[in-house]
């Protein structure tokens, strides 16, 4: 007799259709991480009874930076996994530079003998990472009571055990962190797709960051994004000494340089906006700077013109350029040297260092203009963004 039992079935329903057609036929629909996401992130740490859920491309990306996570967090080195498990699990143990410690399964459950997990937990052990395999529970009240008591971490793949229970509370729900799976074979899809959970604030915020490349932007915490810059420069120096100063939120321009004051002194220094990019000479700057002998020497640049130029005669168009940089008007572009004099002109957080500070010394003639025609790129709408991004993706160098 022939059997066949194909491992899944398309099981959307006609209303799952329908609110994809919605979506996607939507103006300007994001895509990634919308407020779809979020919701769903919301209503899956509610099911679950977690605090915090980060929807991921898969459960083996869900595996992958659980496992970076414990590797930015902490030191020990094994983790202990079943034999019986998908590879997304060891592979990401193995790519995180853990020592994978196997156990065996065990035939009545298909999940890590008890009994042999408590028998290779040693100092080294950092957390066991247990599968929950095909809808069965891994763990039992005696191996959570050990794992508490020998301060050892307990991960969970839950990817194919959506719902499944252990003492009236679902599978994933008992880990530091849990992972998921909604490939289309299991018993909720999205397709494609993963869940990382957890109830640790920390850990959902270094998910989040890791799902997006790293970018700390991720971290609703502004504090704890601060935290993570700093700390990134403190690793990172360039070789330079770096001091990331708080300048406040609501504070302008020149309250935000006046700020910094006490870490200037007495010497020549230079500053910029955080959203300009140039290839403007800096040495040659600072020896224009120096010649020159004035309180502030600004970067004067002229960004192609966004519209045609005309030249009216009359109603007669005497000349016509389409978006030139010739007769466009210099602007100040950043990039400055400021001599530590002009503190004085800074009064408090609400000055802005373009108003009155930098009208007054232009009065006094304490301000030139280093005139810059090389590369030059503000990133202040989505227009700049996207040709940056266009550099960006072709390594072109500006
Ligand atoms: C136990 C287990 N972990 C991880 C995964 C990986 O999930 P995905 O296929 O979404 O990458 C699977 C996939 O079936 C799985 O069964």
């Amino acid at each position: 007799m022939k059997f066949s039992h194909p491992l899944m079935h398309n099981n959307f329903t006609k209303s799952d259709i329908k609110s994809v057609s919605k979506l996607l036929g939507k103006k300007n629909i994001i895509l990634t991480q919308s407020n779809n996401v979020k919701q769903f992130e919301k209503k899956w740490s509610k099911w679950l009874g977690v605090k915090y859920s980060v929807f991921v491309n898969s459960g083996s990306s869900a595996n992958l930076l659980t496992m970076t996570i414990l590797k930015i967090l902490y030191k020990k080195n094994e983790i202990i996994l079943p034999t019986l498990t998908w590879v997304s699990d060891v592979n990401s143990v193995i790519l995180n530079n853990f020592k994978p410690v196997f156990i065996d399964i065990d035939l009545k459950n298909l999940c890590m003998s008890e009994s042999e997990i408590l028998k290779k937990i040693n100092k080294k052990t950092l957390a066991v990472f247990v599968t929950h395999a095909q809808g069965f529970n891994a763990l039992s009240t005696n191996l959570l009571k050990h794992l508490k008591r020998k301060k050892i971490i307990l991960i969970e793949d839950v990817c194919e055990s959506h719902g499944a229970m252990f003492n009236k509370k679902k599978l994933g729900s008992f880990g530091l962190i849990s992972n998921f799976s909604f490939y289309y074979a299991h018993h909720m899809s999205t397709i494609e797709g993963g869940m990382i959970c957890t109830n640790n604030k920390n850990i959902y915020q270094l998910a989040r960051i890791l799902r997006s490349h790293g970018m700390a932007r991720e971290m609703d915490d502004k504090k704890q994004e601060g935290k993570i810059i700093k700390k990134y420069f403190k690793k990172n120096s360039f070789g330079c000494k770096i001091n990331l100063i708080e300048t406040g939120k609501n504070t302008m321009t020149g309250g935000r340089l006046k700020r910094i004051k006490k870490f200037i002194g007495k010497e020549t220094f230079m500053m910029t906006y955080g959203d300009g990019l140039s290839n403007v000479n800096l040495k040659k700057l600072l020896k224009f700077h120096k010649k020159n002998k004035k309180l502030v020497t600004l970067t004067a640049v002229r960004p192609p013109a966004r519209f045609g130029a005309l030249q009216l005669k009359g109603n007669l168009v005497s000349c016509f350029k389409e978006k030139s940089k010739i007769d466009e008007n210099w602007i100040n572009g950043g990039f400055f040297v400021m001599e530590p004099d002009f503190f004085k002109f800074l009064k408090n957080d609400h000055t802005i260092l373009e108003r009155k500070p930098l009208e007054s010394i232009a009065k006094k003639k304490q301000l030139v203009a280093f005139r810059h025609e090389g590369f030059w790129q503000c990133m202040d709408t989505k227009k700049d963004k996207d040709a940056l991004n266009k550099i960006l993706s072709k390594r072109k160098k500006f």
